[in-house]
């Protein structure tokens, strides 16, 4: 397609030496511990759209909703004729944003995520769409290479999903400095948090009955399968998210149903897991929205607007550079 461009960060040499490790910092730590960004290869991908698509899962539903109705307004503040969107998936939602900018003159959208496959789907269905936009896919992870994305036209980093919620606060505070480094005054951030509330409706959207979330979660094993010739039995472990009210986050862990030993050939690795021991997969933070401006505003951001859904459950943060 005429309008779409491919720039890859990933090769295979840096994303293996990553997985590599990770996966032995995280199994050879107490407690262990994964990083999320491993669940989304195509079929993990596939599962979380899955999972956007569950009752139980709020945050794209409303995030959507915002979106609908505010995506004009969030256009006009902005002025941005690029747009630059943070672990961008299938960019399904931000169609509503590129329709209300296409109307303001967007010249070029720059979805970045570390799923090739999803990112070059979703670019070419953008790119079919928007024919008079260039399209520039950007494979890369979000914490290390923010430096290397393009620097050209006036920004808008969109990051929805919530997905800064995977971030601890000490890693939230590095990347929000570091991407506020690259973005010039004029460039604008639109961030998408969830919002603390009931812990039975958090729990409910991370621990779904028809266990969607569970083979998310399950997927990091087959990835470590996979890519370092691993021999971890996904189905002996359960699905485990709890509502931590200290820190106000979800995490989601792998709780291991007897005690096992996985092998992983290419570290010469060997884990042993204690009957019941929980290893941590994902933490999704919940926010208020307050200390969230404050966090934007410690990193050098302005914040311009705060939209919410009615029910007040998800919110959509516009801040200045
Ligand atoms: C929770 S999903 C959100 C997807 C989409 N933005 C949405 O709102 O539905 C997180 C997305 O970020 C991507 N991702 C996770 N960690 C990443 C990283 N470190 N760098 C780039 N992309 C990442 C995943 O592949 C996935 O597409």
């Amino acid at each position: 397609m005429p309008n779409v461009r491919l720039t890859d960060h990933l090769d295979p040499a840096y994303l293996r030496q990553a997985l590599e490790n990770d996966v032995r910092s995280g199994l050879t730590s107490r407690p262990k511990w994964l990083p999320p960004k491993w669940f989304y290869d195509a079929a993990g991908s596939d599962l979380f759209t899955r999972i956007t698509r569950l009752p139980e899962y709020y945050p794209t539903r409303r995030e959507l909703s915002i979106l609908r109705a505010h995506a004009t307004d969030v256009a006009v503040r902005s002025g941005a004729d690029t747009l630059v969107e943070l672990g961008s998936g299938t960019s399904e939602k931000t169609v509503l944003l590129l329709d209300a900018l296409a109307d303001r003159g967007l010249r070029a959208y720059l979805p970045v995520d570390v799923d090739a496959v999803t990112l070059g789907e979703a670019a070419e269905r953008v790119a079919a769409r928007y024919p008079g936009i260039e399209v520039h896919a950007v494979c890369a992870d979000f914490e290390r290479h923010l430096g290397l994305l393009p620097r050209t036209g006036r920004r808008m980093v969109a990051f929805l999903g919530g997905t800064i919620g995977n971030l601890e606060p000490a890693p939230r505070e590095v990347f929000l400095k570091g991407l506020r480094d690259t973005l010039d005054p004029g460039d604008s951030l639109l961030l998408g948090a969830d919002l603390v509330k009931d812990t039975g409706r958090l729990v409910a959207a991370y621990d779904d009955p028809a266990g969607v979330t569970a083979e998310f979660n399950r997927n990091v094993l087959r990835v470590i399968n996979r890519e370092l010739r691993a021999d971890f039995d996904p189905d002996a472990f359960e699905h485990v998210a709890r509502y931590d009210e200290g820190d106000d986050w979800i995490e989601m862990r792998l709780r291991a149903t007897r005690a096992m030993r996985a092998h992983v050939a290419d570290l010469g690795l060997d884990v042993a897991f204690a009957a019941g021991e929980e290893m941590r997969t994902e933490i999704s933070a919940k926010f208020r929205p307050e200390p969230l401006a404050a966090e934007l505003e410690a990193a050098g951001f302005t914040p311009a607007e705060l939209y919410t859904d009615p029910a007040g459950d998800f919110a959509l943060l516009l801040a200045m550079a």
